[in-house]
């Protein structure tokens, strides 16, 4: 029926018809807080091209965690900063690594909050790259047998879920072999499935210190013009166990979020990454947009897109705003 049988301003008109039918809304529950681990103790390091993010050395994690927990959001997932790094990234898989250490004292802590340990090597490699480099290529096959060596270590440190990020070809199933074999075959895989190869990561390449000192990382994340080789990155993650499936970064690719959302039935993550909130936060600091509006409005779009889980450097204070 049309106008002016149909009038759309109906439904518009108060603020209270507007929440009876407001089809999607974010929750804490939907929110995963990511932080930045680093050796020491009492260490904060604020990023500057994320304001409000630091690196934390564990006894300041704890408290950023126990934030994080009280105010509803159900997990974190850990980057660190070893120390000390090497060409093959092998504080990845030390019991004593730092994202290891980290773990434990969470789970002591705060006994029910999820940790998600990120399992990749960029942070680890003395050259930054994802995996083992040899003549400026990163070797896939090489690269596995680490990757299931390090999710087997962070498994046995206590993490609960696996996230490995480095776009390596079979990654989700050497991954899950790897855990199965050493007793933790209940352990979850939330798989960055669909990762592009995008310029919005570079603040975070600032806080992880995993910034590639030559090449780029075209040869394993993807180009960010493709949706169907999208599709296919998916689905083998699927077929190798993946047990949830992340699009990263989200902004730019709610077209893939939403597509992947209609095609598979898994629980579905997109990570909001630092070079969407920086430019963010860049505008409402120059008083151009409304920060809290603006920041609801991009953490809903990924939601409406079809995202369960949203990865945002945000999640603590949205959790509180959702509770008031
Ligand atoms: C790789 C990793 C990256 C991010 C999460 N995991 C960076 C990269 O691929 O260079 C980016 C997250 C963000 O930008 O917020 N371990």
């Amino acid at each position: 029926m049309d106008f002016p049988v149909t009038r759309m301003r109906r439904l518009r008109r108060t603020n209270t018809l507007r929440r009876m039918v407001r089809e999607t809304r974010l929750h804490p529950d939907n929110l995963i807080q990511p932080l930045f681990v680093v050796s020491g103790k009492d260490v904060s390091n604020p990023i500057k091209s994320m304001p409000g993010v630091s690196q934390l050395s564990i006894d300041k994690l704890i408290p950023a965690a126990q934030r994080a927990w009280d105010a509803g959001v159900p997990a974190v997932i850990l980057f660190g900063i070893p120390p000390k790094k090497d060409a093959s990234g092998s504080a990845a898989w030390s019991a004593d690594g730092i994202v290891h250490r980290a773990t434990r004292a969470l789970k002591e802590a705060i006994p029910d909050l999820v940790v998600i340990a990120d399992v990749c090597f960029c942070e680890y490699t003395t050259h930054g790259h994802c995996g083992v480099l040899h003549q400026g290529e990163v070797l896939n096959d090489e690269t596995l047998e680490n990757l299931g060596k390090q999710a087997v270590s962070l498994a046995h440190a206590g993490v609960d879920i696996i996230a490995p990020s480095g776009m390596m070809d079979g990654m989700v199933g050497a991954i899950r072999e790897a855990l199965d074999e050493e007793d933790h075959p209940d352990m979850p895989i939330m798989s960055y499935a669909v990762k592009f190869s995008s310029a919005f990561y570079g603040p975070f390449r600032e806080a992880a210190e995993s910034t590639p000192t030559s090449g780029d990382r075209k040869g394993y994340q993807m180009d960010p013009a493709n949706a169907r080789e999208a599709m296919r990155e998916a689905a083998l993650d699927v077929t190798e166990g993946a047990d949830f499936l992340m699009v990263k970064p989200a902004l730019a690719y709610l077209d893939i979020i939403s597509e992947l959302r209609e095609t598979f039935e898994l629980p579905i993550a997109a990570y909001n990454v630092s070079g969407e909130m920086a430019m963010l936060e860049a505008a409402a600091a120059n008083g151009w947009i409304e920060r809290e509006r603006a920041i609801m409005e991009m953490l809903g779009s990924i939601k409406r897109a079809g995202a369960d889980l949203i990865l945002t450097y945000w999640a603590t204070e949205v959790a509180g705003w959702l509770k008031r």
